[in-house]
């Protein structure tokens, strides 16, 4: 099974909390968004593997770490992840970029699929997928199973606000994708919107209230 890791800082839960209120501008909530994104990144990134590389300083010659591997790819569920993205990339600026076009049916609240463009050699890079919201969690199953079939091996999950039910149906799905989350909020309401949460992220960036 997948770890939930609750990445609860203070700085963490007091930008949240501000981007909670029904109040906040399309602005702050971009701002916050970005600032919350970045802050996660460091613990997401936490086990990145490392090579040992020689160098010279200005004393002498020695042995320390830089990131291995190919660049990291952040894989935005479209519309709300492309929020995530700077902040992920202001602490990664190399990682490449790719897309997922995702949305939920307001009837069924089944995701729809209708874009998907991912980088090459997926199968050799770590992989961020990321939506500030995991509800139902039909939006990150279906992601992560794209991710997959085109060679995604090393993938991890990052939100802003997950709810109960969609961290067990992500967990049922994908037991290798560890989660990460800023807040686990109480539950699902009857349009499948998380409670408390924040309505709805793609309408609070984007201003198409
Ligand atoms: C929201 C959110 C997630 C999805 C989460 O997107 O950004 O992608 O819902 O819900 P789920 O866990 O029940 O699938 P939405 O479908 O509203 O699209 P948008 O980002 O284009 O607004
Ligand atoms: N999508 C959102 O944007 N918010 C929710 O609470 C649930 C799904």
């Amino acid at each position: 099974m997948s770890t939930l890791h609750v990445i609860d800082h203070p700085m963490i839960q007091h930008k949240l909390t501000l981007m909670r209120k029904e109040d906040t501008s399309c602005k702050d909530f971009r701002e916050l968004l970005d600032e919350i994104s970045m802050l996660m990144a460091y613990e997401v990134t936490r086990d990145l593997p490392l090579m040992e590389v020689t160098i010279k300083t200005p004393i002498c010659e020695t042995k320390q770490n830089m990131i291995a591997g190919k660049a990291l790819v952040i894989v935005p569920i479209l519309r709300a992840g492309i929020g995530m993205v700077n902040g992920l990339h202001r602490l990664v600026p190399a990682a490449k970029v790719g897309h997922i076009g995702l949305y939920r049916d307001p009837e069924t609240h089944k995701p729809v699929e209708y874009y998907c463009k991912l980088p090459s050699q997926l199968e050799e890079r770590e992989l961020i997928v990321v939506d500030p919201m995991l509800a139902t969690g039909g939006s990150a199953v279906d992601a992560i199973s794209l991710v997959k079939q085109r060679g995604g091996k090393r993938i991890k999950f990052m939100c802003l606000v997950a709810a109960p039910e969609g961290v067990k149906a992500l967990q049922e799905a994908h037991p290798d994708v560890d989660i990460f989350t800023a807040a686990l909020d109480e539950k699902l309401n009857d349009h499948a919107y998380i409670v408390p949460g924040l309505g709805d992220a793609g309408d609070r960036i984007f201003g198409t209230m």
